[in-house]
């Protein structure tokens, strides 16, 4: 075994975890040292089902040949270049291929490295977009109650998720919130897209008559918002948005992150919710996650009117030093010929019937109050155990690790997202795992 790859590290000190309970995680460590298809393997070889896709990324399956051989290949030929004032061509070559996935018409496409910095470069662009087009007075942003758009500042306070944004002040001036589209009382159950809640979208009539068109930049929304814990957008919701934005001349950004790449059974979310934004935020099943990677992709309207609409030189001033990064490009491209070559949006489709009768068979269960899902997303909501919330959900998390299965969860909702790739017997053992941890935590 090559030195550098440590499979069991004798020090947990100071490694400074994100979004994590340190010092549980330090006193309890569970350890992912290898992965391989459906499956993560610990450092003493037990094999773990995947039933989040890493963090929603590993759409195409974990260890995929020709992925890793794109990316040993480029680091060879080229470890980096710039992108600032010069090219590499397998950047170049990254962009077309994403904008061949993207809705008709989209064709620009900026790079990042995360998430986050995608959400941040869309926020920036749609100011930029507006200022060169002689509106420099739209300057708010409007995001979504519990929507999430990753940790910059951008994404952070467009976000609206209050435990990501309490520790860090102000946050961004003029930005405001819709409301958000949990319908539990309504919708409680819904297969799908549920049904009441399209009326939503019309709180942003009412922050237009409160703030004035002329002051709104964008409106950011997740097609399906992810990290809250799965909360799949009324009937009529999305559309009803879009017919409101165009109305008053907003920007309307997806953020496309966890809904990219086949997660919904076809290559964006805009595609299967029948939507065309004028942004798209991407990142995670981009590259697969073998390497880290971000993209913006926006109408050649807005290209247009940043890049014409600017005097000679520098259009818009941002950009990172690893936009492009020949490592990521490669890994890009291996993803994105996997997909067409595998037809993965294709087998999301075919095994989503499937995946929603087996979520949807938790119901019943002590203390599930509500199942969601779209595409290959299942949200499945929890009641707390009473003075302490979140407890349940982290107990069935561990309980599933200890048995061999990885969900995610977030409150008290575990969130499924497996790698596209799922067969039936892998989606029975998930539920079936979860199943027992349900009932296990009754108490
Ligand atoms: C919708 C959405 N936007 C942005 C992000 C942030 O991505 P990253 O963690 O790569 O910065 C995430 C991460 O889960 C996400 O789900």
């Amino acid at each position: 075994m090559n030195e550098l790859s440590v499979s069991r590290p004798n020090n947990l000190d100071a490694y400074w975890m994100p979004y994590s309970d340190n010092r549980y995680f330090k006193a309890n460590p569970r350890m992912l040292a290898r992965a391989e298809g459906m499956h993560y393997y610990t450092p003493e070889g037990k094999e773990i089902l995947d039933g989040t896709a890493g963090l929603w990324c590993c759409n195409a399956g974990h260890g995929r040949r020709e992925i890793k051989e794109a990316i040993q290949k480029q680091a060879a030929i080229l470890d980096y270049a710039p992108t600032f004032q010069l090219g590499h061509p397998i950047a170049f070559e990254a962009a077309s291929r994403i904008a061949e996935m993207t809705p008709e018409g989209m064709d620009k496409v900026f790079f990042t490295n995360s998430g986050s910095e995608s959400a941040d470069t869309a926020l920036k662009i749609a100011l930029a977009y507006h200022r060169a087009r002689g509106e420099s007075g739209r300057v708010r942003l409007i995001g979504r109650e519990r929507g999430y758009h990753g940790v910059g500042f951008g994404g952070m306070s467009v976000g609206g998720i209050g435990g990501n944004r309490k520790q860090f002040g102000a946050l961004l001036p003029y930005v405001d919130h819709l409301p958000h589209t949990h319908g539990l009382a309504e919708n409680v159950f819904a297969r799908g897209l549920p049904e009441h809640g399209a009326h939503l979208a019309d709180a942003l009539e009412n922050l237009v008559a409160l703030h004035g068109a002329e002051t709104i930049a964008a409106v950011m929304v997740e097609p399906v918002a992810g990290s809250t814990g799965v909360l799949v957008p009324p009937v009529g919701y999305l559309e009803r948005l879009r017919e409101i934005c165009t109305k008053h001349g907003i920007l309307l950004i997806f953020d496309e992150v966890i809904t990219g790449f086949g997660r919904l059974g076809t290559n964006f979310g805009a595609e299967r919710l029948g939507v065309t934004p004028d942004i798209m935020t991407m990142a995670k099943g981009l590259t697969n996650a073998a390497v880290p990677m971000g993209a913006v992709a926006v109408r050649n309207a807005v290209y247009d009117a940043v890049v014409d609409g600017a005097p000679a030189g520098i259009e818009l001033f941002h950009g990172y030093t690893y936009s492009g990064h020949p490592l990521a490009a490669a890994a890009a491209i291996a993803t994105l010929e996997l997909h067409r070559a595998e037809d993965l949006p294709g087998r999301a489709r075919a095994i989503e019937p499937y995946w929603q009768e087996a979520a949807h068979s938790l119901r019943g269960l002590p203390n599930v109050i509500d199942i969601r899902d779209c595409g290959l997303i299942a949200g499945i909501e929890l009641a707390p155990r009473p003075g302490k919330p979140t407890q349940r959900a982290l107990d069935i998390f561990r309980r599933c690790f200890d048995e061999g299965v990885l969900v995610r969860v977030t409150g008290d909702i575990v969130a499924l997202s497996p790698p596209l790739i799922i067969e039936k017997p892998h989606v029975d053992r998930l539920i079936g795992t979860l199943a027992d941890a349900i009932r296990a935590e009754a108490a």
